[in-house]
């Protein structure tokens, strides 16, 4: 039996009920991202569980028993199993997160499914091939189970802000997006699609509510640095990717006919035009004071699957169809490269 801190107890002594939730898959987004110092918190599947007031961290599972072991310890859940299948079947979970590599999340839905698990939180991307990511869209579609992709900039509070300013035209229409993705010194095209490249496309389709159109893809002979150009929803984009640098950058630049935003990682830059203080008769930007002390990508993210738990009729903000069409885009780029 574990003890609840304050907030649960409060929660189960005004006669809430708690959701039993595990997680498959105890390894940096299951668990130990939780203690890199500099994140925002929560990070990581058991960090969101053990702090929502109405959520219990029921189980844990991985194949590797010293993640077992080192969940046990951190998140004092003595509950773990080796095999995905049985701890589903034990523990008739309200929700389950999915944390474990692309190619196996098609064998834990099924799984989860089966079990009939309230709401299934998969780890982008859905699959490591668009055939298995619609198998996991028809058999969630056939099931009672929801399922969340952890595209979790859908969530984050900037991207939100971001959506609102383009739905409200507050900036008048969206004219131009460009976004940037360069993911350290080494990484190959293709993964870093299919693994961050898949968060870009996801926040493209959030923002613009279309499916990207691509008219162009090029890239250096030695496949280390790619442009994509195209359309969504009557907007022109580019989007570039590339390794050989020893930084990271995610970043999305939205241009308006009198406005603009850069925003990325820990940062969030919006512009709106005024008469320019440089020269006669024309207008330049200038930076507003807006401020996102936090984005609460991932309590956020939670929040959905707590919503989606307890309500039938409710609809995930990243479902399944969402995480399939990210897929079905990384795939055209690929095949792109590849001709
Ligand atoms: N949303 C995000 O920002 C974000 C960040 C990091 C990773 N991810 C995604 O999360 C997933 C996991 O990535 P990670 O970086 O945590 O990897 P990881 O290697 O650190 O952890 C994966 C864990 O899954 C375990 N595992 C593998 N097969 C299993 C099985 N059949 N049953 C039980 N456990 C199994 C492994 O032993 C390992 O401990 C990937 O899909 C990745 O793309 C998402």
């Amino acid at each position: 039996m574990k003890f609840f801190d304050n907030m649960k107890s409060q929660y189960l002594l005004t006669g809430g009920y708690m959701l039993k939730c595990g997680i498959i898959g105890l390894g940096r987004i299951g668990s130990l991202l939780e203690d890199d110092t500099r994140r925002e918190k929560p990070a990581s599947h058991a960090g969101v569980i053990d702090s929502h007031p109405e959520c219990e961290l029921r189980a844990g599972c991985d194949i590797d028993g010293e993640k077992n072991n080192a969940f046990k310890i951190r998140w004092n859940c003595s509950n773990t199993y080796s095999d995905y299948d049985l701890m589903l079947k034990n523990e008739k979970l309200n929700i389950v997160a999915i944390a474990t590599p692309p190619e196996t999340h098609l064998e834990i839905c099924r799984s989860a499914v089966k079990y009939n698990v309230d709401v299934i939180v998969l780890e982008k991307p859905v699959a490591h091939s668009i055939d298995q990511a619609n198998e996991i869209a028809d058999l969630v579609s056939a099931s009672n189970s929801k399922v969340i992709i952890n595209h979790e900039r859908r969530y984050s509070l900037q991207y939100r802000n971001c959506k609102k300013i383009i739905d409200d035209k507050l900036y008048g229409d969206l004219v131009s997006i460009k976004s940037t993705l360069y993911m350290g010194r080494n990484r190959e095209l293709a993964s870093m699609l299919y693994d961050d490249g898949t968060h870009m496309i996801d926040l493209i389709h959030y923002l613009s509510g279309s499916r990207m159109q691509i008219m162009s893809v090029s890239c250096d002979t030695n496949k280390k640095q790619f442009y994509c150009t195209g359309t969504v929803n009557n907007t022109m984009f580019c989007f570039e990717a590339g390794s050989r640098r020893d930084h990271l950058v995610f970043e999305i630049d939205l241009s308006f006919e009198n406005g603009r935003i850069t925003v990325g990682n820990g940062y969030y830059h919006e512009f709106n035009s005024i008469v320019s203080p440089f020269y006669d008769n024309y207008k330049s930007l200038q930076m507003l004071d807006v401020k996102f002390p936090q984005s609460k990508y991932f309590s956020e993210m939670f929040k959905d699957a707590v919503r989606c738990a307890k309500n039938r009729n409710a609809v995930p903000v990243s479902t399944v169809k969402n995480g399939v069409e990210a897929i079905t885009v990384i795939e055209q780029m690929i095949k792109f490269l590849l001709k």
